[in-house]
């Protein structure tokens, strides 16, 4: 049934989700520097290498650094009222230690900014994208060590004085409750036998308090802004009716959330000490830290692919293959090719718990459906027949739809991968998420050249009618 009344607020901000490690390519142009992208060619499948190697399809991504005026276009096409995208840490300071910004990195995102007002498309900026630059990974051990939070201030100030005017909406670092699960690619922090546990809740500790400065100093010099912290979104159900796995769940979703209420409450909450104090852990935290976690953000902002069930029995403790937080497969769901958890209602869930939680304005800034795709040819026109794609993204955006009608203040949805891009997980490009087919294989062969699919008119006509063409 179509809706005939959209739950959808006036101004919804729909729109897309990009990184640029995915899409730019150019890895060593105009003077960027490495990042610890550049030497993973493999995603998250084999280690890093020493040095970039041809096999790395991030280092020409799908070439965006060059076509990035073609697809804003497409963007505005489609009616996309926000665009999101990182900025290359590397780009901007190549080592990220530098004393002074790089001007040539800086003018790029400059012209995307300028672009994007063109067409009167928002821009959503990520901070850190799983992007650190490989210099403070190689020299510093990345995120373990304290220094890092004041380059991220210099990197967060430079960003927010140059398009603090210009750009509205800021998330600090991507997925930051991935840093304990995949400490090199989200943190740039080297996965050596060494590496503790007290080291990584220190990394963690470090990015929260970055995060909370980056937000002190948007207050100071770019007052419109608004500062959202970016977390991955993981319902988790009990396998069983048990009490002990109800338990082992909520023990497991603190572990999760405690990044959201760090972000949104100031301080770190007293199950999170328990775990701490638990594991053996002391955390240092001074009392600058800690008046500088009082900086909260303005919204939350949420990635949500998949749920996960867990359990309190060891022997059922299976990791499923979904994405990076693992989980124990649930029995009930289906799942995609890269087997993650189909879970549209699951949204619904976070959408709510977010909501009575924290009581910010959430923004889903990644959802989406990894597939392939088969290029065909439609009356002398290329395209792909994507409804897989359409009934994934429809029945997320019908439960989306049900949280606000539960009350939740929801101020947009970025869906991930608006144009293929190259995957986090595995670095493939056959892995698409896309609207917009991009002609570029595992194999680094095809033209870039790009082609509207099926759901690009599809995605044009919800935004178009603010969700009122959604099928519940
Ligand atoms: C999120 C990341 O975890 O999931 C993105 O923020 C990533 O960078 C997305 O691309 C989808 O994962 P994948 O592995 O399919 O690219």
């Amino acid at each position: 049934m179509t809706n005939t009344t959209s739950p959808f607020p006036e101004g919804f901000l729909w729109g897309g989700a990009t990184a640029a490690n995915q899409i730019e390519g150019a890895y060593n142009q105009d003077g960027k520097g490495l990042s610890v992208q550049d030497v993973l060619p493999h995603g998250l499948r084999s280690p890093r290498t020493p040095a970039p190697t041809p096999d790395n399809l991030k280092l020409e991504a799908i070439d965006f650094y060059h076509h990035y005026a073609e697809d804003i276009a497409l963007f505005a096409e489609m009616g996309f009222k926000v665009f999101r995208f990182s900025i290359a840490w590397s780009r901007i300071f190549p080592n990220g230690d530098d004393k002074e910004p790089n001007e040539a990195g800086l003018a790029f995102y400059d012209r995307v900014l300028d672009e994007l007002e063109k067409h009167g498309i928002e821009a959503l900026v990520t901070l850190s994208h799983y992007e650190t630059p490989l210099h403070l990974a190689d020299a510093y051990g990345g995120w373990t060590d304290r220094r890092l939070i004041n380059l991220y201030e210099r990197y967060a100030r430079t960003l927010l004085e140059r398009y603090g005017s210009r750009v509205k909406y800021w998330l600090t670092f991507n997925e930051i409750n991935s840093l304990v699960h995949e400490p090199f690619m989200s943190a740039g922090i080297p996965e050596t036998e060494q590496l503790t546990e007290q080291d990584l809740y220190q990394a963690m500790h470090h990015e929260l308090v970055a995060s909370a400065r980056a937000t002190r100093i948007a207050r100071e010099v770019a007052p419109n802004a608004k500062i959202g912290c970016m977390i991955i979104a993981m319902p988790i159900y009990p396998l069983s009716p048990s009490p002990q796995d109800a338990a082992a769940v909520m023990d497991l979703d603190h572990s999760n959330l405690a990044f959201g209420d760090v972000h949104t409450r100031g301080a770190y909450p007293g199950y999170f000490l328990r775990a701490m104090k638990e594991k053996g852990i002391e955390l240092n935290i001074t009392d600058e830290d800690r008046k500088d976690l009082t900086n909260t953000v303005d919204f939350v902002s949420f990635s949500y692919y998949q749920s996960v069930a867990h359990t309190s029995d060891p022997a059922k403790l299976i990791r499923g293959e979904g994405n990076i937080m693992g989980g124990v497969p649930n029995p009930t769901l289906e799942t995609s090719e890269w087997g993650w958890q189909i879970d549209p209602i699951g949204l619904r869930l976070v959408i709510n718990q977010f909501w009575d939680r924290w009581q910010k304005p959430l923004f889903i800034v990644e959802n989406g459906f990894g597939a392939k795709d088969q290029l065909v040819d439609v009356n002398g026109v290329k395209t792909v027949i994507d409804d897989y794609r359409i009934a994934y993204l429809n029945d997320h955006l019908v439960q989306v739809g049900e949280g606000i009608a539960d009350g939740a203040d929801v101020i947009g949805y970025t869906s991930w991968g608006c144009i293929d891009l190259v995957s986090a997980t595995t670095a493939q490009l056959s892995k698409r998420y896309g609207y917009i087919y991009v002609d570029r294989n595992d194999d680094g062969t095809g033209s870039l050249e790009r082609f509207k699919k099926k759901s690009f008119d599809w995605y044009a006509e919800v935004i178009r009618t603010n969700g009122a063409t959604l099928q519940g």
